[in-house]
């Protein structure tokens, strides 16, 4: 369903272009779980933008179900990223002036519904990933886990077809890490496609596929 041809990709830098993509070549298919390795800088965060409609200055095709995501307009990009895609990342994110609740409703809101049609399923979503009890906490009042899974929760309220994850247990203890890692799984079981940066190998058992970005190239392990 994600189908990236030739992509390229410059950063400005004075007067030069720093290439930070090559020549970016990857299918990811629905169910998939696809681990995005590599050096600090190499441009995993870079291409997980790219993929997730955040990004439109690059050379080459995405096609998302065989349709050119460089074709669409802005407003259209923002409606893929609301219906299609759920971001999780290292530091969770999660606006702090607002409860657990609050934050995991947000994307719903933007989405059209109205408060009251939002509480049964957030709630329900929250007692699924373990933390129906933290609803009326404010994220700070939750461990680095518990913040995790309420970041998982908002990211996937909508229903995505996939969830771009960079480095989710960068911040999280190897225990912590792994019931992360559940988390994931689970879902993936369920048929959501997972896109993940990582820089731990440990979580990689969890991937069905393994790719390596460096400088600017990728390659896939093939096993
Ligand atoms: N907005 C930007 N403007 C200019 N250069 C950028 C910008 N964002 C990233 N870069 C550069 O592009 C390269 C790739 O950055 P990116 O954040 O994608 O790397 P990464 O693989 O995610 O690294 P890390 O593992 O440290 O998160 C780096 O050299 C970075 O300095
Ligand atoms: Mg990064």
């Amino acid at each position: 369903m994600i189908k990236l041809k030739k992509i390229q990709k410059a950063y400005k830098a004075e007067d030069d272009w720093i290439p930070v993509l090559k020549d970016i070549d990857l299918t990811v298919e629905q169910g998939d779980f696809l681990a995005i390795m590599g050096p600090s800088g190499s441009g995993k965060s870079t291409l997980l933008n790219l993929i997730g409609f955040v990004d439109k200055a690059y050379r080459g095709d995405y096609l998302l179900d065989g349709e050119k995501v460089m074709s669409k307009g802005d407003q259209d990009l923002s409606q893929l990223r609301n219906e299609r895609v759920g971001f999780v990342f290292q530091q969770f994110n999660l606006i702090e002036t607002l409860t657990v609740a609050e934050n995991v409703e947000l994307p719903l809101l933007y989405a059209g519904w109205t408060q009251k049609e939002t509480k049964v399923r957030v709630s329900e979503l929250l007692t699924k990933l373990g933390i129906g009890d933290k609803e009326d906490k404010y994220p700070k009042q939750l461990s680095g886990g518990q913040q995790q899974r309420a970041a998982i929760a908002r990211a996937i309220i909508n229903e995505p077809d996939f969830i771009l994850a960079d480095e989710p247990t960068g911040a999280l203890d190897t225990r912590t890490s792994e019931d992360i890692m559940h988390v994931f799984q689970q879902l993936n079981i369920e048929g959501v496609t997972i896109v993940l940066v990582t820089h731990d190998p440990s979580t990689v058992d969890y991937c069905n596929r393994v790719v390596h970005m460096q400088d600017g190239l990728l390659t896939e392990e093939v096993n």
